[in-house]
Order: C-alpha cells, then structure tokens, then sequence
C-alpha cells in the first residue's frame, strides 16, 4: 500500500504543529530532509503551514483522488491494494491494459483527475472533466472467458450499491449504464483478455459523473446524461463515493473468485429496470423492438418478440418505449 509516513502523522495531529525533528523520526530522516518531503505533500493538493520553532501542520487536505486519501482507511482484500494517480490521462482504461500487459497485480486501481481522450462503449468517446470519478480496475480473475460478464455485472452492482446508500434512487439499464433521475449517470466500460480457456485480465473502466456542471454536456449529451452533482443540487464527497465503490467491488470480487456467480446475476437482476420494460433495442444490424424478459448468464437481455419467440442479444443500445 502507498504510504506516506509524514504525511500520516500530520494527518493524524491535524492542525497542531508537529516538529522536523519528530516528522523525520517517523519517516527515518534527517530533520534537514523533511523540507523536501513536505514539498512533495503540498504539490499533492495539502496546505501544510510551517514555524522555524514549533514545525509543520497540516491545515487543509486534498481535494484530489490520490492513493493517500482513497488509500487511507481501506479495508480491501485485493482491489485498490495498489492505487496509480493521474492529474491528467488520455484514458484509464488505456493505461490499465498497457499495465495489465506488464504483470500489475490483481486489484490495481487507476484513477485520474480528468482524461483527455476517455473511452465509452461501442467506440464512442467519453467526457471526462476534473470533479468526476474516473477509474479503471485490473482484475485477473481465474474464471472462463464465458463467465467474463458476470464482471461487467458485478461492476455495475457494486456502482448501484454504493449511490443507494448515498441516498440516490438509482437503477440499472441494460447492459451497465447506472441511471439516477431517470438518465444514465455512470457508465461501464469492461475489457478482457483471455486464453481459450481462461481470462488473462479484465479491465473495468467506471466512469462517474460526480460533481460535473451539466453545462459542460452538449444539448444532445444532456437529454440523456446527469450528474450527482446535478441531482443533488450539492457537490458530492467523491473521496467516500471512491472509497465505498472499491470497498463494493472487492467484497463482490471475493465472491465471483469463490464461483458465487448466482448471487451476482441475482443482485444484478434485481437492480436492473430495463427487465420488464417494453423497449427498443438498435443493435448493430437494426433495431428491434419487445419486452425485455430478463437475461441470460452471460449477460445478453432476452427479449419477446411481437410473434411471442424469445432471442437473446449480447450488445446494443435500449430505449425505454413510454406507453
Ligand atoms: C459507457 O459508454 O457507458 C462506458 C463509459 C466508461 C467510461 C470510463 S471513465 C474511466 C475509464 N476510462 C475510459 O477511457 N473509459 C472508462
């Protein structure tokens, strides 16, 4: 885990001084050497005040996702056991495969302030502006390349849990977008490689619009996009929002390792609105129309058709059709 120790101890005595002399006990260093290393602290984001007599104290956190704050206080088995933080990234989920390929560990969690050239599904772009929360997590879990969707749903469950308890009344639509107020809030990006016969890596790319000004979307962006921000009429703290989610993901990830697929589907079914709605699906080749009958172990929503045959469909993009 990244630590920090002068950072922890003036975290610790939060507003009261704390001499060089004591600072550079904890972190095993001269008293000359702290200089640098509060240095370092304040260009993380931390306003530290200093006294040639009395030290150094800490007067104002980060407001920034770093590994020392999301790190602080998280109580993971495997995700979010390594934290990466980027001020500024084309893409997390980029990075995270670029990783994945050079062996990062089960678990790691890549976070960036603002991503330049952010990913969503189906080659589509992502906005991804400073207040929002933009992660991917490299996962390595020994499961066949068939059960990879149970990640996607795991992923999207734990995303759903953490705004529940934030108070959101929030939902699923098929197949991961995270929908508060009625337009999609989050969305999920899932990325695997594999061998034949087992998963290599899967990267999960959450994307969360937290505290994002809706002037920021495009006319046609906001018709269906929304923030937290802009739901709650308040700024969210995105510091527990990240913490709760990594907290979600790991214990859900534990039970997927342990091959408790069913109570993942389960959890995932019972989150999801799209599944008895009446609703139009444009896939790849056309759009389809149906009811939305529930979905299959991997992941593709089965619809019944208008002559009462039942197909399943593994991509594509549902509109709710309002009777
Ligand atoms: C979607 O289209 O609904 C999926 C959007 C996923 C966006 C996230 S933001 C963090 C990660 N990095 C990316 O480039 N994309 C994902």
């Amino acid at each position: 885990m990244n630590h920090n120790p002068v950072l922890a101890v003036l975290k610790e005595r939060f507003g009261a001084f704390v001499s060089g002399e004591e600072l550079g006990r904890h972190a095993g260093v001269s008293r000359t050497a702290i200089w640098k290393r509060i240095n370092h602290i304040r260009s993380l984001g931390y306003g530290i005040e200093s006294s040639t007599r009395r030290g150094y104290r800490l007067v104002k956190v980060t407001g920034k996702l770093i590994p020392e704050e999301v790190g602080w206080g998280l109580n993971t088995a495997t995700v979010g056991r390594s934290i990466l933080h980027y001020d500024e990234v084309a893409s997390t989920n980029e990075e995270a495969k670029r990783l994945a390929i050079e062996g990062a560990e089960d678990g790691a969690v890549l976070i960036a302030e603002e991503q330049t050239g952010g990913r969503g599904r189906l080659g589509r772009g992502w906005i991804s502006p400073r207040g929002g929360i933009w992660l991917s997590v490299i996962l390595r879990p020994r499961i066949a390349p068939s059960d990879g969707p149970k990640v996607m749903m795991l992923a999207a469950s734990s995303v759903f849990a953490t705004l529940r308890s934030a108070g959101l009344a929030a939902s699923i639509k098929w197949p991961n977008d995270i929908i508060v107020g009625g337009k999609k809030v989050c969305g999920i990006l899932t990325e695997m490689a594999s061998q034949p016969e087992i998963v290599d890596h899967i990267i999960v790319g959450i994307g969360l619009n937290a505290n994002i000004s809706l002037e920021l979307f495009s006319t046609d962006i906001r018709a269906c996009a929304t923030s937290l921000e802009a739901e709650l009429g308040h700024p969210v703290e995105r510091l527990k929002l990240v913490q709760g989610l990594l907290q979600g993901l790991d214990v859900r990830y534990a039970g997927l390792k342990k091959g408790n697929f069913d109570s993942i589907v389960g959890e995932w079914r019972g989150a999801c609105g799209t599944i008895g709605q009446e609703i139009e699906l444009s896939t790849a080749s056309g759009t389809v129309g149906g009811l939305a009958v529930g979905v299959d172990g991997c992941g593709a929503i089965v619809l019944r058709l208008s002559d009462g045959s039942e197909r399943a469909f593994s991509a594509g993009e549902v509109t709710v059709v309002k009777r």
